[in-house]
């Protein structure tokens, strides 16, 4: 087994070699993020997908990102070092559940976060992520949105927008674990520091939060901030980015056993047995990604 040092030599060699870009999520684990060339949220790593100039993507994260990266750039060979690194959230609507939510509100605009399968996107009108949900929302001409697949993320639009949100019954196995209780022992014990948690959360948690954002929103929230102390609910891998960008502040997790298993499945050798069989890829039949890349689009377009 090579050492970390040398492991991380090879990646850099293969991937110049290769023209490759490695893209990390935030809740990578922090050796899969010091070796990205882009850290971020989906928002922000879809962006990069569609923008960046290389023959190669070697996505660090869960499934649909790397298929959200391959229907935007389906020259790029897209590769998913982990491929069975899922979101179980995403797996909660299936493309029938969709069409009959159709059938049944015929007049409803349907917006589907990027959490769902090329499928499941294929069949929205538009996309969002955790950071533009409400801006999609209100984008819409329509008065009624059909909001899949996540309930709680549907509540936290439905605060800001005076459109009837119509919520699919999905969830995140990992935000859904925070309760209210979680957050008052936590400020009972920091009673001086903010709580920041991401719209995944409970809306019983969101109500007792000072803050809501998406996982970059977070991170830039409490690096611009001039207060010294934060309790965060959400994944705990994204205490790694914070400790780097802003070390002198003080973050506490909400639970520090907020731990998404799928986001951890990703490692220095796989990234490197990714990177030298140039495998496993990505791909969406083109049929799906067209009508996909369509709903994508129009929220990159915001
Ligand atoms: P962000 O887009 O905020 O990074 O969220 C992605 C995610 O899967 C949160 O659980
Ligand atoms: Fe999916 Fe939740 Fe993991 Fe995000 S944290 S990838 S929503 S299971």
């Amino acid at each position: 087994m090579l050492d970390e040092t040398k492991l991380r030599e090879k990646i850099l060699r293969l991937k110049q070699k290769r023209h490759a870009i490695i893209l990390a999520h935030n809740y990578q684990p922090g050796e899969v993020q010091d070796i990205a060339d882009i850290v971020g949220d989906s928002l922000e790593l879809s962006r990069a997908a569609a923008s960046l100039d290389c023959e190669v993507i070697v996505f660090c994260g869960v499934d649909f990102m790397a298929e959200t990266a391959a229907i935007l750039s389906p020259q790029k060979h897209v590769l998913l070092p982990a491929p069975d690194a899922c979101c179980p959230m995403a797996e909660m609507i299936t493309p029938g559940e969709l069409t009959l939510l159709r059938e049944r509100y015929p007049d409803a605009a349907v917006v589907c976060y990027v959490n769902t399968t090329a499928e499941v996107k294929a069949g929205s009108d538009i996309c969002c992520t955790s950071s533009n949900a409400v801006n999609v929302v209100n984008s819409l001409d329509e008065q009624r949105v059909i909001f899949v697949p996540d309930r709680n993320l549907a509540r936290y639009v439905a605060r800001f927008t005076d459109k009837e949100i119509l919520p699919w019954d999905g969830y995140c196995i990992v935000h859904e674990q925070f309760t209210p209780d979680h957050v008052r022992e936590a400020k009972q014990h920091y009673p001086n520091a903010e709580v920041i948690v991401h719209p995944e959360c409970r809306p019983e948690v969101i109500d007792l939060a000072d803050h809501v954002a998406s996982t970059s929103g977070i991170i830039r929230y409490i690096c611009s901030s001039d207060k010294p102390e934060f309790i965060i609910g959400t994944e705990v891998g994204i205490l790694h980015r914070i400790k780097k960008e802003c070390p002198e502040k003080q973050c506490y997790p909400l639970s520090d056993t907020a731990i998404c298993r799928n986001m951890k499945k990703t490692d220095l050798t796989k990234v490197y047995a990714a990177l030298l069989h140039n495998s496993p890829r990505i791909t969406v039949p083109e049929t799906i990604a067209i009508k996909a890349r369509a709903a994508i689009d129009r929220m990159l377009a915001i």
